[in-house]
């Protein structure tokens, strides 16, 4: 499965993986990007591709390191991004160097949650990706950040509405097949860090407390200020984290 891949920074710098999430695409990473790309050569995969499943997300991620004679990477996965990375984790550990988790969760949608989504499945078939913006929007972001910056609730609205809808599509499915990770989490060796909004009601700090405890070694950061899309809510905060954890030797 190809996967279009964005690449900054120098080519020969360690590599970090950034796997957005759902129903949006590498854009959301443009803070991360601007702060990495001095350091990293940061790539930034456009999911789902043509992939069908987590597991080909991550599989397509693989051959896009194969490809450019990457062995090991940094992977950081938001939400959508981090049942890929739980994926790539399972089918690719070798491939691993270090793996941050951002509002993201180890568990399968409940039987409700996936229900919820065919409702959405059947809604944007008919609809587009309005339907998709009305269900996901709201938790992005901080009541806060609603009062006070419309310009990145209008950038984040933008962002959803210019998915193709096949591919919204695609992504539903896969999050709604995805299987529960939480007993391969004892299997990860790579150093990890857990980072959540502490404000997100989507992938709630609960939740990820819960992966932070079952890999060993793992840390854990609470982001003040964020609700579920930590990365362009507080990419200060977030990105400091990053520097530290991936500058460490
Ligand atoms: C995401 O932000 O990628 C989604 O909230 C993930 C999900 O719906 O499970």
């Amino acid at each position: 499965m190809s996967l279009d891949v964005e690449a900054h920074g120098p080519p020969d710098a360690p590599a970090v993986v950034l796997l957005h999430g759902f129903p949006l695409d590498g854009a959301m990473w443009r803070h991360q990007v601007a702060a990495l790309r001095g350091s990293h050569l940061v790539l930034v995969p456009e999911l789902p591709g043509a992939s069908r499943t987590m597991d080909q997300m991550a599989d397509a991620v693989a051959q896009a390191l194969h490809a450019r004679g990457i062995a090991r990477a940094d992977v950081v996965g938001f939400s959508m991004g981090g049942y890929v990375a739980l994926a790539f984790a399972a089918r690719h550990p070798e491939r691993i160097r270090r793996l941050v988790f951002v509002d993201t969760r180890a568990e399968a949608d409940s039987p409700e949650g996936r229900a919820k989504r065919m409702t959405l499945r059947g809604d944007v078939e008919r609809e587009g990706p309005p339907p998709a913006v009305r269900a996901m929007l709201p938790g992005m972001l901080t009541p806060a950040t609603w009062a006070r910056s419309r310009d990145l609730v209008e950038e984040v609205r933008a962002m959803m509405l210019r998915q193709p809808t096949p591919q919204v599509l695609a992504m539903v499915d896969a999050m709604a097949d995805r299987p529960d990770r939480t007993g391969m989490l004892a299997h990860i060796v790579a150093p990890t860090l857990v980072v959540v909004g502490e404000e997100d009601h989507v992938t709630p700090p609960d939740a990820a407390r819960a992966m932070q405890q079952r890999i060993a070694g793992a840390r854990l950061a609470v982001v003040a200020g964020a609700a579920h899309l930590t990365p362009m809510e507080q990419p200060g905060a977030l990105n400091a984290l990053l520097a530290e954890f991936l500058g460490e030797p």
